[in-house]
């Protein structure tokens, strides 16, 4: 196996840097063509993979990739997800190299998507290539790759739900998450949910001038800042009543557990240039990043920004807000408490209105599962070092609906780094990332048929 994947080293990255030259981002309409391009991409590599079967099904949004190869009923069933699409490239000029003409520099692929998720999901591929030339497949497998991921997933789930036959699998095995370093291999065991949603205020019913009007009327930026501001007290508490109703506390001997995973605040500080953290009282970084929930404004808007000074009151401000959510909150129980406490916090001087996004619910996997032992193996086999249970703070969307719909777990063996900037300008993934996943998911197979028999 492994001296397939050094005989075919280069055709592999090769092959991934095709599929990043496709901008596939699914939030803009522009790349509407793309994204059937890269699905297009996506459905022939399964199929040269060697797969019995790969197609692309229609959705009311992007078309999802699937296919499988069934070596025998009787095996144990494995079904991968991934998704084809990927963030906007913005801001362009903060990248040293164009986004969808991914180089190597390093010994790192920078392109969009190299780590989130192309370069992941393609290991994959690439992993069920090698077992199928090498004749060492030990479970059937289906492989799901859609393209809706990073705008919510709001078509998949009724997907998942029309197909649930087709789905069917002893358990889900996901690479779009991160360990913490190339020689701290760690699996993610839990996800964050999440809540979305966009705000608006309105003043007056045009802009007005900020001499003749200003200190009578509100000005819906101040009001916006006002509100937005009051949603967190000083001990970083999120003031939303009812908020954390739900939200699990650790136990003491769990915190710990968390906090004992190797961390240098210091470091954390250096990359990102900051002389020091913020965030909820009492608890670390680690926590605040993982197991407690947040608001955060992602985006504000309104009035003058062009050129110069203009002395206007503007009529309307906006803001995008998103709220990170832990076990056992729900994305619907958090938008409708944001909602009532934010239209009850606006000044009778404005109207507000709060328009939903996208949401998600949060996930946890326990570390005692076949699953999660088979994951434990193949990368302790493949690291030469056990891997470290960690709670993500990232969002993916689908896995709990994948628990509910399908009745199984999934397992987050990710490969990313931190330091590959997902989302942000320079994307990167490294080589050795990239083959050691190729390396480790035959390993998952391996470990999770012979536990199961
Ligand atoms: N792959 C990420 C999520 C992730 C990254 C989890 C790193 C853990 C570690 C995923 O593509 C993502 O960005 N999800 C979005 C979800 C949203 C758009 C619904 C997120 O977390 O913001
Ligand atoms: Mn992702
Ligand atoms: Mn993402």
């Amino acid at each position: 196996m492994q001296s397939y994947i050094e005989e075919n080293r280069d055709r592999f990255l090769n092959e991934l840097l095709d599929l990043l030259r496709i901008p596939s981002v699914s939030a803009d309409s522009k790349f509407k063509g793309d994204m059937l391009k890269a699905a297009e991409f996506v459905k022939e590599s399964i199929q040269k993979a060697g797969a019995d079967r790969a197609e692309i099904y229609e959705t009311a949004g992007h078309p999802v990739v699937y296919g499988e190869k069934i070596i025998d009923p009787a095996l144990p069933t494995v079904l991968i997800y991934g998704h084809y699409d990927v963030q906007p490239a913005d801001p362009y000029e903060l990248w040293n190299s164009p986004p969808f003409e991914p180089v190597i520099k390093n010994e790192r692929i920078y392109a969009r998507g190299a780590c989130d998720d192309k370069g992941q999901f393609y290991m994959h591929i690439k992993a069920l290539e090698t077992m199928l030339a090498t004749d060492s497949l030990t479970c059937n497998v289906k492989i799901m790759i859609e393209g809706e991921e990073e705008i919510g997933s709001s078509n998949l789930g009724t997907f998942v739900n029309a197909n649930k036959e087709m789905l069917k699998c002893d358990t889900i095995l996901i690479s779009d998450t991160s360990i913490i370093a190339n020689d701290v291999p760690s699996i993610e065991t839990g996800l964050r949910g999440l809540t979305y949603v966009e705000v608006e205020v309105v003043g007056a019913n045009r802009d007005l001038h900020s001499g003749v009007y200003g200190g009578g009327v509100a000005n819906p930026i101040n009001v916006l800042c006002e509100m937005i501001a009051s949603l967190k007290d000083e001990n970083g508490h999120i003031t939303i009543p009812g908020f954390y109703n739900d939200v699990e506390d650790l136990t003491p001997e769990q915190r710990d557990a968390l906090n004992a995973a190797p961390f240098d605040l210091d470091e954390y500080k250096k990359d990102l240039g900051i002389d020091d953290v913020l965030g909820e009282k009492d608890y670390t970084t680690i926590e605040r990043t993982s197991v407690r929930p947040t608001l955060d404004v992602n985006g504000i808007w309104g009035g003058y920004i062009g050129e110069g000074a203009k002395t206007v009151l503007p009529s309307k401000a906006n803001a995008k807000i998103s709220m990170r959510l832990v076990p056992h909150q729900t994305d619907d129980a958090i938008l409708e408490l944001f909602t009532k406490h934010f239209e009850s916090i606006a000044p009778a001087s404005v109207k507000v209105k709060v328009t939903p996004h996208h949401g998600g619910l949060p996930y946890v996997t326990p570390t005692d599962s076949l699953e999660y032992k088979a994951a434990e193996l193949a990368m302790e086999e493949s690291f030469g070092k056990k891997p470290i249970p960690t709670r993500g703070g990232g969002s993916i969307p689908i896995v709990a609906l994948f628990e509910q719909e399908l009745g199984c777990k999934s397992i987050l063996m990710g490969f990313g780094l931190d330091i590959d900037a997902l989302h942000s300008p320079n994307e990167s993934y490294g080589l050795f990332n990239y083959y050691k996943g190729i390396e480790t998911i035959p390993l998952f197979f391996k470990h999770y048929a012979e536990l199961k028999k």
